[in-house]
C-alpha cells in the first residue's frame, strides 16, 4: 500500500502545524526580503499569513529564482515543509521545495508615501482592501453577522426579504432617495419596518437583513447613504421585550467575535468585553439633564443631538438604552405613552466611548383609529401607506421591533475612528466610486 502524505493547505494550518509536514499553498505575495543567500516571502491567503524561505545552496534553484522575481501581490502557488523558527511571524515557516508564479502582478501603486492620504486609500479601496486591518475588520463584520442568523435562527425569528424599490417614507421625506419608476415617482427603501410589520399575522416573528439607503448630506463619523441593516419584529410585544431582544443580540454577537476573532481584534488594538446584561436603561430626561450637566442643552422634544449623545455616551463605559424620546423626535409610527401623549414607547441603543447610537426600535400603534389621527396631525398623506392601514383591520395586536445597523455595530466592536471602515466599498455623500 501506498502511503500519501497529507499536505497543510493554508496559512493558518501552517502556524498550528510540526516541524517536517508538507505543506501546499496558494496566495498573495505581501512582502519580499533578500538577505545574502536567504529569501523570505510573506505570503497572504483567505487564512492568514506565512512566511516562505528559501536558502542558496539547499533550496532548488528554480524555486530561489522564482522568489526573487517575484512582484509584490503576485499570486502564487508553493510547496515545501514546515519549520520552526522562532524569528518567523508566527514561529513557523515554510521552508521551500517549489515556488510558481500564477498571476504576475504590475508594480504596486499603494507606495508607503501614498498611503498616508486616507481619500487615496479609500479611492484605491478595491487594491487597498488587501490591507492587514481592513481584511481583519471585514472577518470582524462577517463574524458579527454570521452571530446575527444563529441569534435569530436560535430564537425562532424567520428571516423574510422586503423591496429596495419603495413608494413611502419609513423614516421621514427628508432622507429619501427618489427615482423615476417607469414614469411613477419611486424611493429607495429606508427601512424594511413596515413590511416586517405586515409579516407579523403570517410568521410572528421575523427578521430582516438587507440595504437602507438614506440622502443624509451630513458628512460625520456615524452616516453612510447606503448601509445594511438588521431589523427584528416581533407580534405580542411591548417596548421592554424588544429592549431584552437587543440586549441579547449585543452580547451573543460580542461574544462570538470575543471568541472567534481574537487575532483580528489584538490586529485592530482592540479592547472589549461582553457587555453585562441588563444594559442601563435611561430615560430621554434623565439622558437630557445628564447633557446639561456636561454643558450641552437642548430644547425638550428636539431629538439628542449629536453633541448630546456624545457627551452621554463618553459618560458610559458599557452600551445602554435611552428610553421614550418625544414624539416630536421620531417618526409618526410609534406608540405613546396612555398617559403622556407626547412621549413615545421607544429608545436608542448606544454605544460608549462616544460612538453612539448602534439602534433605534419601539413599540408600534396598533389601533387603526390612532394611526388615522397621527398621519392627520402630521399631515402626512395616507394614499402610500393604505396598506399599512389596512393591517390595523384585519387582527394586529401590540407588536415592537427595532433596527440596527451593521457597520455601526462594526464601528463599535472593532474600535474604527469612522463608519466608513466597516464598509469595503463605502458609500457617503462625496464618494461613490469604486
Ligand atoms: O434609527 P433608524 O433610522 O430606525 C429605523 O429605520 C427603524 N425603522 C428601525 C426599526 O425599528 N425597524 O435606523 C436604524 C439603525 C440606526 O440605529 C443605525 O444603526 C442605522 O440603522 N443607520 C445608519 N447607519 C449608517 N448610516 C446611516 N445613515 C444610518 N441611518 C441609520
Ligand atoms: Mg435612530
Amino acid at each position: 500500500m501506498h502511503y500519501i502524505e497529507q499536505a497543510v493547505t493554508s496559512a493558518s494550518q501552517v502556524l498550528r502545524a510540526k516541524s517536517g509536514e508538507a505543506a501546499s499553498l496558494k496566495g498573495w505575495v505581501a512582502r519580499k526580503n533578500q538577505i545574502g543567500g536567504l529569501v523570505f516571502v510573506l505570503v497572504r491567503d483567505g487564512s492568514g499569513y506565512v512566511q516562505v524561505s528559501g536558502r542558496k545552496g539547499v533550496s532548488p534553484e528554480p524555486a530561489l529564482e522564482s522568489m526573487r522575481s517575484v512582484t509584490i501581490e503576485s499570486a502564487v502557488q508553493l510547496e515545501g515543509r514546515v519549520k520552526e523558527d522562532p524569528r518567523a511571524p508566527g514561529g513557523r515557516e515554510v521552508s521551500i521545495n517549489t515556488f510558481q508564479v500564477i498571476a504576475k502582478a504590475e508594480k504596486w501603486p499603494i507606495t508607503k508615501t501614498a498611503a498616508k492620504s486616507p481619500s487615496f486609500l479609500y479611492d484605491m479601496r478595491h487594491l487597498s482592501m488587501r490591507g492587514r486591518k481592513i481584511v481583519a475588520t471585514m472577518k470582524i463584520r462577517t463574524e458579527i453577522t454570521d452571530a446575527v442568523f444563529d441569534f435569530f435562527r436560535e430564537n425562532d425569528f424567520f428571516l423574510i426579504s422586503a423591496p429596495i424599490f419603495v413608494q413611502a417614507a419609513v423614516e421621514g421625506g427628508a432622507t429619501l432617495f427618489g427615482m423615476d419608476y417607469f414614469g411613477r415617482r419611486a424611493f429607495l427603501s429606508q427601512s424594511a419596518q413596515f413590511y416586517e410589520e405586515a409579516a407579523l399575522p403570517a410568521l410572528e416573528k421575523v427578521w430582516i437583513f438587507q440595504p437602507a439607503f438614506r440622502a443624509e448630506k451630513s458628512r460625520t463619523p456615524k452616516h453612510l447613504t447606503e448601509f445594511w441593516m438588521i431589523e427584528a419584529e416581533q407580534a405580542f410585544a411591548d417596548l421592554p421585550m424588544i429592549l431584552t431582544l437587543q440586549e441579547r443580540l449585543l452580547a451573543f454577537i460580542a461574544r462570538r467575535v470575543l471568541d472567534r476573532r481574537t487575532d483580528e481584534l489584538g490586529i485592530l488594538g482592540r479592547k472589549i468585553s461582553e457587555p453585562n446584561l441588563p444594559l442601563q436603561r435611561m430615560t430621554y430626561d434623565e439622558a437630557r439633564a445628564i447633557a446639561g450637566k456636561k454643558g450641552v442643552e437642548f430644547v425638550w422634544g428636539e431629538d439628542l443631538p449629536t453633541k448630546a449623545e456624545k457627551a452621554i455616551s463618553l459618560t458610559q463605559d458599557e452600551p445602554f438604552f435611552i428610553t421614550d424620546y418625544p414624539l416630536s423626535a421620531r417618526s409618526f409610527y410609534h406608540a405613546t405613552y396612555d398617559d403622556r401623549p407626547n412621549v413615545t414607547k421607544s429608545a436608542d441603543l448606544i454605544a460608549p466611548e462616544g460612538i453612539g447610537e448602534l439602534a433605534t426600535g419601539g413599540q408600534r400603534i396598533d389601533k387603526y383609529e390612532t394611526l388615522i389621527e397621527r398621519l392627520r396631525d402630521q399631515g402626512i398623506s395616507a394614499e402610500s401607506l393604505s396598506w399599512y392601514l389596512d393591517l390595523r383591520r384585519f387582527g394586529m395586536p401590540p407588536h415592537a421591533g427595532f433596527g440596527i445597523g451593521v457597520e455601526r455595530t462594526t464601528r463599535w466592536i472593532a474600535g474604527l475612528r469612522h463608519i466608513r471602515a466597516a464598509a469595503l466599498f463605502p458609500r457617503t455623500p462625496t464618494r461613490i466610486y469604486p
